[in-house]
């Protein structure tokens, strides 16, 4: 069995998808198109929920939306992308603009949270969705689908949101209470942000960005995203668990900010015999160096650093953070012990989902290859089937696009 690269379909192929959907379910050309990236964390994992640093580069891969205004306040929106729900390929949502609360349908109520904190009148519309980001595979379709609609809605009304960091936060909104899912401000941040040939460095405490330049190519290399095909049930409770034990750790710790803690910071908790909190902080603690020596390295091209502390990464997020699992281990085990990857780690919130790895563009496949084989010995045959594999180059953040 040769492994290759997994080809998803392109933006010019979603973008027909969305304007023959539209057409044949509406009659018409929609007048307005836009989409927003998934990504993919390079380093600094559950660390934006403790004022760290975090270091993600956007997707090629996007959500678009494609609509125009009609008359009345109600939203008429066809998703092509339904196929997490009900195993449809296309679902529909009508719904009264003038009433926000959250509904039945999981994927509408983004969209629903989205036009309610974006808090401008907001009148009838009719769209399409479709999405080339894996969905549910942590790597953040949720947050797309909120950065394109509220791209959406802006260039609707022509009433801006004021700056990129507000962008993020009505996104974060919509998630935390229209989904009930905690997230952080990493996501919806690099989503609004991305730009191409760029990773971002995002203070996760002032919501300051930096554009830092990574062109893994310029030294031969690639980033090699390794898609588990698994998502273990735990990720949805596990999150908020984490949170929880890491605000508890910091009052422990009598701080107020994970900012102003340091290693020695980590006595009390020693003393404390907490030993899980001690370990969460631990993570948090020495992620956040990680994350800053990164974005170092990556400004300097010392790429072989910034594979250094891939490694170290996901050996504290998989030991002292508790959120990988034994997929990802394997595929990273894998990954690392093969010639030509300088690092690789899971990426994203764990319990399934994607790693990430840095490495030279010529063993991109016999590492891919040398993953299955593992893969299969540790599962098996079907397992492996559901892996897959994404080159992707940083990529452009939320934009309009020309239909
Ligand atoms: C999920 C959340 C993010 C972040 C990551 C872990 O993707 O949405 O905010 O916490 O997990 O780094």
């Amino acid at each position: 069995m040769t492994t290759q690269l997994t080809k998803l379909p392109n933006f010019e192929e979603i973008l027909q998808i969305a304007k023959d959907t539209f057409r044949q379910n509406f009659g018409s050309e929609p007048e307005l198109g836009c989409c927003a990236p998934g990504r993919v964390n390079l380093i600094g994992e559950h660390i934006d929920y403790n004022d760290g640093f975090v270091l993600p580069m956007a997707l090629p891969m996007v959500t678009l939306i494609v609509g125009s205004r009609c008359p009345g306040d109600e939203a008429d929106i066809i998703t092509c992308s339904a196929s997490c729900e009900e195993n449809k390929e296309t679902a529909r949502a009508k719904f009264s603009l003038t009433n926000m609360e959250p509904g039945k349908t999981k994927w509408a109520n983004y969209i629903k949270g989205v036009i309610h904190y974006y808090s401008n009148k907001v009148q009838g519309f009719k769209a399409v969705i479709v999405s080339n980001v894996p969905i549910g595979s942590g790597l953040s379709s949720s947050a797309s689908l909120e950065v394109a609609t509220l791209t959406f809605l802006e260039h609707l009304t022509g009433r801006k949101v004021e700056s990129n960091a507000k962008r993020a936060l009505i996104c974060q909104a919509a998630e935390h209470n229209y989904v009930e899912m905690p997230c952080g401000i990493m996501d919806q941040t690099i989503s609004v942000c991305g730009q191409k040939n760029h990773a971002l460095l995002l203070d996760c405490r002032s919501l300051e960005t930096y554009q830092i330049p990574f062109v893994a190519s310029e030294k031969d290399l690639v980033v090699l995203i390794c898609n588990s095909g698994v998502r273990h049930e735990l990720s949805k409770s596990e999150y908020p668990k984490r949170r929880a034990q890491c605000m508890q750790a910091l009052e422990l710790m009598a701080l107020k900010s994970y900012r102003d803690a340091t290693e020695s910071s980590l006595s009390v908790l020693e003393r404390s015999g907490e030993e899980e909190l001690l370990k969460r902080a631990r993570h948090v603690i020495t992620e956040i160096k990680r994350t800053q020596d990164a974005a170092a390295a990556l400004r300097e091209h010392n790429f072989e650093k910034m594979g250094k502390l891939m490694k170290e990464s996901h050996t504290s997020l998989r030991d002292d953070f508790q959120v990988s699992c034994i997929e990802l281990d394997v595929l990273v085990n894998a990954a690392i012990n093969c010639s030509g990857v300088l690092g690789s780690r899971m990426t994203g919130g764990g319990f399934g989902g994607c790693t990430v790895t840095l490495l030279q563009r010529s063993v991109v496949d016999s590492v891919m290859a040398t993953m299955r084989e593992n893969f299969i010995r540790k599962f098996n045959k079907d397992a492996a089937q559901r892996i897959e594999f994404y080159i992707c180059t940083p990529s452009e953040g939320a934009r309009r696009v020309s239909l």
